[in-house]
């Protein structure tokens, strides 16, 4: 009996201070109330999403209030809560986690005042039968939903529905990582407030819709690692706001088209691993703000020289490998200052390497490995030992790299590249040395690490015969 007594004072003032707290606050939000046929409609599409035994009433009796449930936010209207935000899907360690073989719960419509759905690893594979997005009903979030998010689901599949075009308050619509197929809708292009439209990783196949030109104050366009074809419609050159267009890793093909030199304030554009051929043109000239510019994997073709490069101030990564390039390697490369990368690997380049390109202040890594380059390198050995394999020449028949003075020994040569004459043989840490490890930067040639070995030891096996 002394125990329970004990116990007791402190649960009492727990209690106290749960209920003292509003008038303490004068929030008048803390007290309103929420509407039963809100609360059951939450309860329900829940329950449907988590499972059977998940009981809301009992656990969050004030979902709205002082039993907050993680993933859900309300907001006021008219003095009465409302579901504003509702996030299912393991992201935080309390999160709602989706049950197995969930169906999409269509007591989910009744919440009237969503501005933000999202469904995180929530349908997921193996599964009894497959799930879809469901046709109807989204017009009950036309004057509401700003951002709905289906990210790595990968037992939802179906096609993205036309309906979806009527949420015209939608800011962003993120659909990635899931197993949804079927050609894009062309009503995609009604979401006139969309900012960001990330459609990348599903299995999406026809054209891009070319009514997507008409989203003016689209920021960010990623429809990447989808199986897209066909030819690019030239209205994307309306997407004027756009800072991140992301196509690579689709089936599209034909020119770049010219009109996406309108995009002035672009920074990324990727348009790598498809089937783009047509030379470069202008298109890129004119594209001032760009950062990062990723085209290997591409028949692209045409003469790097013609490009004015220095355009380009911007550029911290140029990734153009393995595009069927031809002409030398432009000495304006050197004037860009602010690149990092410089990836020209695996085209069919000519010519001598300027020593200038080693003049560019912040460039960590330069492949030029693959062409057809000729003639003798001259840079620095500090340059050479700074660079380590980061500076990639070898696979160019006609190249070799000038030694140091006789006597001297060279202790940083760049890796693949025989000495020219092949005179001296004082091939010793040099190989060896600091660039063993591989660059861990983002755009990095990871398979070529394995080839440069093999490379590595038939030219040892050749320098021994000297
Ligand atoms: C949920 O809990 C309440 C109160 O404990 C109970 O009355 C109700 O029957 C339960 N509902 C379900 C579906 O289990
Ligand atoms: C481009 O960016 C600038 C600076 O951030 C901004 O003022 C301008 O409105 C943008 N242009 C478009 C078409 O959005
Ligand atoms: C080079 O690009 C072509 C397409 O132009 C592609 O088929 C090939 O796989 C690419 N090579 C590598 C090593 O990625
Ligand atoms: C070089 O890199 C440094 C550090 O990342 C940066 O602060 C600087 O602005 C860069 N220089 C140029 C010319 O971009
Ligand atoms: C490389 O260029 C030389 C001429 O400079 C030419 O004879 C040779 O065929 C070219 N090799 C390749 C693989 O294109
Ligand atoms: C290599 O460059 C050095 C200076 O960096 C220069 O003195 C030398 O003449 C050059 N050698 C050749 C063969 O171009």
């Amino acid at each position: 009996m002394k125990k329970i007594e004990s116990l007791r004072f402190p649960v009492l003032v727990v209690w106290l201070l749960h209920f003292t707290a509003p008038c303490i606050g004068q929030d008048e939000s803390v007290g309103a109330p929420m509407k039963i046929a809100e609360q059951e409609a939450l309860y329900d599409t829940i329950q449907d999403f988590v499972g059977k035994w998940w009981n809301g009433s009992d656990l969050y009796p004030d979902p709205c209030g002082w039993t907050p449930i993680q993933g859900v936010s309300c907001d006021l209207y008219d003095g009465f809560w409302y579901v504003t935000d509702l996030s299912i899907g393991p992201v935080h360690d309390n999160s709602l986690t989706c049950g197995q073989d969930v169906d999409f719960s269509p007591n989910l419509f009744a919440l009237r005042h969503l501005k933000s759905l999202s469904f995180f690893n929530c349908f997921v594979t193996p599964r009894r039968r497959p799930v879809s997005i469901p046709a109807s009903n989204w017009e009950f979030f036309a004057g509401s939903l700003e951002s709905l998010e289906f990210r790595l689901n990968s037992g939802l599949t179906g096609t993205v529905p036309e309906i979806f075009g009527g949420l015209r308050n939608l800011q962003s619509l993120v659909i990635t990582e899931n197993g949804l197929m079927g050609k894009l809708p062309e009503s995609i292009g009604n979401l006139v407030e969309l900012r960001r439209l990330n459609l990348a990783g599903n299995s999406f196949t026809g054209r891009v819709p070319g009514s997507i030109g008409g989203l003016n104050r689209l920021l960010i366009l990623d429809v990447s690692g989808n199986l897209l074809s066909g030819t690019l419609p030239v209205t994307l050159g309306g997407l004027t706001a756009l800072l991140k267009l992301d196509l690579n890793g689709n089936q599209l093909e034909g020119e770049i088209p010219k009109e996406i030199r309108n995009l002035k304030n672009l920074s990324l554009l990727d348009l790598s691993d498809n089937r783009f051929s047509g030379g470069l043109g202008e298109t890129i000239q004119g594209l001032n703000s760009l950062q990062e510019l990723v085209l290997s994997n591409n028949p692209i073709g045409g003469d790097i020289m013609s490009i004015g490069w220095q355009n380009l101030r911007c550029i911290t990564a140029l990734e153009l490998s393995n595009m069927s390039l031809t002409g030398g390697i432009p000495e304006s490369l050197a004037n860009l200052k602010s690149l990092r990368f410089l990836g020209l690997n695996d085209n069919k380049l000519t010519g001598d390497i300027p020593s200038k390109i080693a003049t560019s202040p912040n460039v960590t890594s330069i492949y030029l490995h693959g062409n057809n380059l000729t003639g003798k390198l001259n840079f620095s050995e500090a340059f050479y030992g700074r660079m380590g394999r980061r500076f990639g020449a070898w696979g160019n028949p006609g190249l070799c790299y000038q030694q140091p003075e006789e006597f001297e020994t060279a202790s940083h040569a760049p890796f693949g590249v025989k000495p020219c004459g092949l005179q001296v043989i004082k091939y010793g840490a040099g190989l060896r040395d600091p660039a063993w490890t591989m660059p861990s930067s983002g755009l990095d040639v990871f398979g070529v690490s394995r080839l440069a070995l093999v490379v590595e030891a038939l030219l040892v096996l050749a320098l021994q015969h000297f």
